[in-house]
């Protein structure tokens, strides 16, 4: 044999060596994670190129689940819309559900969470709204809709919605999926009776609880995608919980919010600071260059 082919076949060999040590596991780790949940790429898959959507299995433990449920339980109000021309939230019948939002890291639990997501996503943290928790009963439904914006207040803000992430908090005995009418797969996609008609649609997805599903909203060339147009089936037996996550292409902690005045953002910000949370949490706690920290008074970096 050559020489050069044989030196060829050992460098592929190396090669092949590497990427399978390489795979095993992640090499991406929680900055900060106190999580039972590791991050494992290894239960994602890719769904869809158009729109670009991925499922991850078992992404929230069945504990954390429970927990965000527990957290919203009580604070549930009737879903709203964004107003396509004013950029207000409005009432509206194409989206019947219950939410609520919780706070950017309001505990340990959730702080968690949205680090896996940036992890996952390769977004950062602070470009995440705070997690939406939605409730569905018998027959509702969020019919499809785009998340990125139409109006100039929300695109001022922080930009479009560049991704979405949404976690489904418990099974749902039938119907409740989630369905992209627009995506390229949807008549590849075979569906048995289990499916709902309304998830026949289109490319769809079934709720179970602790899997999360990632779609982008942008192309790569940061124009909108109008594959991925997505709505929720009704419920047609049990319930539904779910938890969103939007990302924009700026920073959203940094939008307006800020005054600039020495203020903590957060009500449980003297406690965490008690409990040392400044300095083994800095970055959420007290800021960096690019993000402005949440407890900045607690943690006397302020005046
Ligand atoms: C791969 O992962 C398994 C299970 O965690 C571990 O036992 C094994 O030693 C790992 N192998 C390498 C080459 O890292
Ligand atoms: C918002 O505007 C888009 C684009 O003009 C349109 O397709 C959509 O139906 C509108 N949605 C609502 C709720 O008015
Ligand atoms: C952006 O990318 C999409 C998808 O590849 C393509 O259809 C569209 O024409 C592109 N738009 C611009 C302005 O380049």
């Amino acid at each position: 044999m050559d020489s050069q082919y044989f030196i060829g076949f050992f460098l592929l060999f190396i090669n092949v060596a590497l990427v399978s040590a390489e795979i095993n596991g992640s090499v991406l780790k929680m900055k900060r994670g106190t999580s039972s949940v590791q991050f494992d790429p290894t239960r994602v898959t890719q769904l869809s190129r158009h729109p670009r959507a991925f499922i991850y299995e078992g992404f929230l433990s069945n504990e954390e689940c429970d927990h965000l449920i527990v957290l919203a339980k009580d604070k549930l109000e009737k879903s709203m819309v964004v107003d396509n021309e004013s950029g207000q939230s409005t009432e509206s019948e194409v989206r019947t559900s219950s939410g609520m939002f919780l706070d950017i890291a309001q505990d340990k639990v959730v702080a968690d969470i949205e680090e896996r997501i940036s992890i996952w996503t390769f977004l950062p943290v602070e470009n995440g709204e705070s997690l939406q928790i939605l409730h569905y009963e018998y027959g509702q439904k969020y019919e499809p809709h785009f998340d990125y914006f139409y109006d100039k207040v929300n695109l001022e803000l922080a930009g479009h919605r560049i991704a979405t992430v949404l976690m489904y908090l418990s099974d749902v005995e039938s119907g409740g999926e989630t369905v992209f009418p627009n995506s390229e797969g949807k008549l590849s996609h075979s569906k048995d009776e289990s499916w709902s008609d309304c998830a026949k649609r289109g490319y769809a997805v079934k709720p179970r609880k602790g899997d999360a599903l990632l779609f982008f909203s942008l192309h790569p060339n940061a124009t909108t995608d109008p594959s991925s147009l997505h709505g929720s089936c009704p419920v047609i037996r049990g319930e539904k919980w779910s938890a969103t996550k939007w990302i924009h292409v700026q920073s959203f902690a940094n939008s307006g919010s800020h005054t600039g005045d020495c203020v903590d953002e957060n009500e449980n910000c003297p406690a965490w600071a008690i409990a040392g949370e400044c300095e083994r949490n800095p970055i959420y706690m007290v800021g960096s260059e690019e993000y402005y920290g949440y407890c900045r008074k607690s943690c006397r970096v302020c005046s």
